[in-house]
């Protein structure tokens, strides 16, 4: 092909990219908001769509056997995932996708590397240096990723698992792989040195995972989100893809944002939860041995106090996600608002497994976005509030976060439920939450529990409301 066209192909990429860009951008604001966040995603997704068609379009694919193969196979099990996994699966699912993000990137890197090792004439420094960091990011991304996976899918035991000198060693393992991609960097040519730095790579994802407890999963899994982007970033610098280093960078950039954010609801440093061992002696504080008295209720009880409320907050759990009872939920609520019930809803950040994992949960039930409350605005409303309805929720509304030193929870910012006038709170048993501690709540003379799985709790009460 001659140069004047190829130019222009290689002009209307450039902008096809920019354009991508962009909508990368504005997907990721929009994502930023439930009421604007599925628009987001469609953007982002066009804007996939769009990088992908223009990177077709490059004049060096020789074959698009291999590449619709590819297309072909990735979709399907693309399509297959969104339908088939649960929503209360959803953190494994995130963990491998970036596991294969990670994977993806190391292999692009690899393949660049053996194409360079026949062709010495081509070598650049920031190339090779951008070959040896997408190596080592996206390997402990992958394996990484796929032990948090195996932990949540209950695969592998989900507390933190330690042995002495572990971290000295981890970081020995962090300073050979450093060192090993400089010396590759200087002396390319040492192609056992490269499987070694692979090798290592790989062992230090599983290493730096394993003393990570089940509770903090979410949160490493935010932080190897984090990885994923930078190697495919790295990967970007390696092929001169525009497109792939902002990408990387937006995924990179917001998958630390995102980890802050949860470790800062928790209270934990990330320091702490990468290196703490939280969960490695789990459930030590669940309970004092002692059987303590608890006021138990019946649905028709629960509907009697809920029907004559004139407000009532909802403080939906992980439990609602398990139950799946996002839909009775709303049936309540609309139930109770026909009565003039004043009907909210609590979200703390870190309910449930995931960030915005209740928002989710209570879009797909339709619940009005403006009905949804954070934490901080909706602690100020607990104390004029006549019922606070727990379903579900245990470590987020646990009071010994604010008064306990002792507890593990101490000084997590939690949902104020204990100053509402009455509490009802739904849950199967005594069991503890993730954090695998007591609840000071359900002690309280306040409280009533309404034992059993929350769907057909709710439905029971729904039934005896409309009845009443
Ligand atoms: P949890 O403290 O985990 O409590 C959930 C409760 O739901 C359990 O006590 C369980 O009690 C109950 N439950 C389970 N299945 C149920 C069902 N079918 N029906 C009724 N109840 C059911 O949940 P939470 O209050 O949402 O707190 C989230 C926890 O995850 C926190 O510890 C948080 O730090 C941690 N975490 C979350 C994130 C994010 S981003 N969301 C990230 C990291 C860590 P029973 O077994 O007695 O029913």
């Amino acid at each position: 092909m001659n140069a004047e066209p190829t130019r222009s192909i290689g002009l209307i990429i450039s902008l096809t990219y920019l354009v991508a860009a962009v909508l990368f951008i504005v997907g990721l604001k929009l994502l930023s908001s439930p009421r604007t966040a599925r628009r987001g995603n469609a953007i982002g997704a066009l804007g996939m769509l769009l990088a992908i068609g223009a990177t077709l379009l490059d004049q060096q694919i020789i074959s698009f056997r291999w590449i619709l193969l590819g297309l072909v196979i990735g979709s399907a099990l693309g399509v297959w995932l969104a339908q088939a996994v649960k929503m209360t699966a959803m953190p494994q699912m995130v963990a491998l996708l970036n596991g294969f993000g990670g994977a993806a990137s190391a292999i692009v890197a690899a393949a660049e590397y053996y194409l360079l090792l026949q062709h010495p004439e081509q070598r650049a420094t920031d190339v090779v240096v951008s070959i040896m960091a997408t190596v080592l990011i996206g390997a402990v991304t992958l394996t990484g990723s796929l032990i948090a996976f195996a932990k949540l899918q209950e695969l592998m035991p989900g507390r933190a698992i330690t042995f002495p000198m572990q971290k000295a060693l981890n970081f020995a393992l962090l300073a050979a792989a450093v060192g090993l991609s400089a010396w590759l960097v200087v002396d390319f040519d040492r192609s056992t040195m490269f499987v070694a730095l692979l090798a290592l790579s790989l062992v230090l994802g599983v290493l730096l995972v394993i003393p990570i407890g089940g509770a903090d999963m979410p949160v490493v899994i935010s932080l190897l989100n984090s990885y994923s982007g930078m190697a495919g970033a790295a990967a970007g610098f390696v092929l001169h893809n525009n497109v792939l280093i902002i990408s990387g960078a937006l995924v990179g950039a917001s998958g630390i944002i995102l980890t802050q954010i949860m470790c800062r609801a928790m209270n934990r440093s990330l320091t702490n939860v990468l290196f703490g061992a939280f969960g490695a002696t789990s459930a030590t504080v669940a309970g004092d041995g002692v059987d303590r008295p608890v006021r138990t209720v019946r649905p028709e009880d629960a509907a009697v106090m809920l029907g004559y409320a004139r407000s009532v907050v909802f403080v939906p759990g992980y439990g609602l996600a398990v139950a799946q009872a996002q839909h009775s939920v709303k049936e309540l609520a609309s139930l109770l608002e026909k009565r003039g019930v004043d009907v909210k809803y609590a979200i703390h950040p870190v309910a449930g497994r995931m960030p915005g994992h209740m928002n989710v949960l209570l879009a797909e039930a339709d619940v009005p976005y403006d009905k949804l409350y954070e934490m901080d605005d909706i602690n100020r409303e607990f104390e004029r509030t006549d019922v606070a309805l727990v379903i579900g929720a245990n470590d987020v509304t646990n009071p010994a976060a604010r008064t306990d030193p002792k507890s593990p929870l101490y000084g997590m910012p939690i949902l104020n439920v204990d100053h509402a006038k009455s509490v009802i709170v739904i849950k199967r048993s005594m069991n503890p939450g993730f954090a695998g501690i007591d609840n000071e709540l359900y002690y309280n003379e306040k409280t009533a529990m309404l034992f059993g799985d929350a769907k057909k709790m709710l439905v029971a009460v729904v039934g005896e409301v409309s009845k009443s």
